[in-house]
């Protein structure tokens, strides 16, 4: 290799002159924020996402600053974006690295927990979670999200109940999680209404030494039919079959591997993406992961959630929602004493080969694992939700 003479050093220097200025001019504070995708509601409602600003990085041989252009912003429309986020890696990145948690909340209100969580997230070190969230931009957010969700909220859509705009938004979550950062492992999605059940620590424990995806997988349940049909007899044909179709809690924890299995999907998503005919039958949210992955990967999943939720006595689709009367520590030991409820079909046996599915089974069977959240709690019970935090919530 030849060393730099001063002729060559000033070629460079012409050269790269005019590009860093350009690349200066654009990005005025030079900082990097891991968060460059995702952009406060409150400031950016109609503006679009501009370029993340880069890092100025030194070329070691010369000694002068080179600037890469910056990666193009992200696509508006959901289907640009989930082919982007296809291509991700499906392992998170650097191994070496520890894994991280993405917490994605899907709301249509200012969040009334955010004061709990703002407690919760804050004794942890800011390398081991991400949070996002997906807010509705029709109604106005007041109080605005703040602290720990400062900055935090994706480019979001209206959504509304009995329709996919409840699944699309948890797709884009999961899209704008899978960008932003290589190192997310595990993708969460919680609601408004659900407060956590244990530390941030016990959490991260439980999820992090995972390989498998939490999510309910139930089969033949009542209503099975009925939801099916939802757009017309036959419309999920051939696409969706009854036999392949589920149904589960809209809340789950699922892999990079599974999150990127869903943002790659587009073979079940055209058809549950389709709105409903039928009103009372349309929760999509509750079919399209649970079919999807169950079709897909069965064994790569825990067919349970680790979200509680308590539908005794319910049948107007809302589960029971805990008062703040009700809000105390013999609630919160009742709903950690809870086992899940697993779904059926975790190991599809296969006629004769048998002993090892049957094994597998029984493996799957003795499982108890933890609830890590709860919902739905109503947003009155702060109150009384913040008197127990350290002592009971968060201590394990
Ligand atoms: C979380 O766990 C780590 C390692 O297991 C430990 O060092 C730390 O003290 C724990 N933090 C809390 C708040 O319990
Ligand atoms: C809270 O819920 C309990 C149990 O459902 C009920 O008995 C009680 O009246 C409720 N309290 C308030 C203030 O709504
Ligand atoms: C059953 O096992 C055979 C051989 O291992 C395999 O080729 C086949 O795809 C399996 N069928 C199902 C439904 O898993």
């Amino acid at each position: 290799m030849l060393s730099p003479t001063p002729f060559s050093l000033i070629c460079a220097l012409l050269l790269c002159l005019p590009l860093a200025v350009v690349f200066t001019v654009n990005s005025p504070t030079g900082t990097t924020t891991n968060s460059a995708i995702v952009r406060d509601l409150s400031k950016s409602q109609e503006s679009h996402f501009p370029p993340p600003p880069l890092p100025a990085k030194t070329h070691q041989k010369i000694g002068i600053k080179v600037l890469h252009p910056p990666p193009p912003p992200l696509p508006e429309d959901d289907d640009s974006l989930f082919r982007v986020a296809s291509r991700v890696n499906s392992r998170p990145f650097p191994r070496t690295a520890p894994k991280k948690l993405a917490f994605m909340f899907l709301t249509t209100t200012p969040l009334p927990f955010a004061p709990l969580w703002e407690v919760y997230f804050n004794q942890t070190p800011k390398t081991l979670f991400n949070i996002y969230v997906h807010a509705d931009p029709t109604p106005k957010y007041d109080p605005p999200f703040s602290g720990v969700f400062s900055g935090r909220v994706i480019r979001s859509k209206p959504t509304r109940r009995l329709s996919p705009s409840l699944t699309a938004a948890a797709r884009r979550l999961i899209a704008h999680a899978l960008l932003d950062d290589p190192a997310n492992a595990m993708f969460a999605l919680l609601s408004p209404s659900c407060v956590p059940l244990h530390s941030f620590n016990f959490t991260y424990e439980t999820l992090a030494r995972s390989k498998k995806s939490f999510i309910e997988i139930l089969d033949n349940e009542v209503g099975s039919y009925d939801r099916w049909a939802a757009r017309g007899p036959d419309a999920m044909l051939p696409e969706v079959r009854l036999e392949d179709f589920r149904i589960g809690s809209q809340f789950w924890v699922l892999t990079r591997k599974h999150a990127r299995l869903v943002v790659s999907d587009r073979r079940l998503w055209s058809k549950f993406g389709l709105p409903c005919l039928s009103l009372d039958t349309c929760y999509p949210e509750e079919n399209y992961f649970p079919t999807l992955l169950s079709t897909r990967d069965p064994r790569g999943c825990v067919p349970a959630t680790l979200t509680h939720v308590d539908w005794a006595g319910r049948s107007d689709g809302h589960p029971r929602t805990y008062n703040a009367s009700e809000v105390g520590p013999e609630l919160i030991a009742k709903l950690r004493s809870d086992s899940p409820r697993y779904g059926e079909d975790v190991v599809r046996t296969n006629g004769s080969d048998s002993s090892v599915g049957e094994r597998e089974k029984e493996r799957e069977r003795r499982r108890h694992d933890p609830f890590l959240f709860a919902r739905k709690v109503a947003p009155d019970a702060i109150g009384p939700l913040m008197s127990i935090a350290r002592d009971v919530i968060l201590r394990d």
